[in-house]
């Protein structure tokens, strides 16, 4: 019988997810944003201290159209057709400053 071991995990203030599915981008785009976010993320602070935010890849959010999308809980707020440039202002904005985004929101909880 195998043991079962307690998982770990580092505290955070926000998670970040990111759909990397081929039904909302067919070319790789959501699996590039989250491939960028660890030196953005370094840059904006955001890999560690109170602000830590965590990064998760999904495989499908069930909304499969105009990706990247991304969901950053535990605000509840959506965003949609993401690039790396709209990415430097949901940080700033968001996740240091706590205004989303508005224009990019396609759902909030
Ligand atoms: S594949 Fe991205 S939301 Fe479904």
């Amino acid at each position: 019988m195998t043991e079962l071991i307690k998982p770990k995990m580092m505290n955070y203030h926000r998670q970040i997810l990111v759909c990397v599915g081929d039904r909302c981008t067919q070319n790789g785009e959501g699996q590039a944003l989250y491939d960028a976010l660890k030196e953005k993320f370094e840059k904006a602070g955001l890999n560690k201290g109170d602000l830590r935010v965590k990064k998760t890849r999904a495989t499908c959010f069930g909304s499969c159209k105009s990706g990247p999308l991304l969901c950053i809980q535990p605000d509840g707020i959506w965003y949609y057709d993401i690039t790396a440039d709209k990415l430097d202002r949901i940080i700033d904005e968001h996740l240091l400053n706590n205004q989303p985004v508005m224009e990019w929101v396609f759902h909030q909880r």
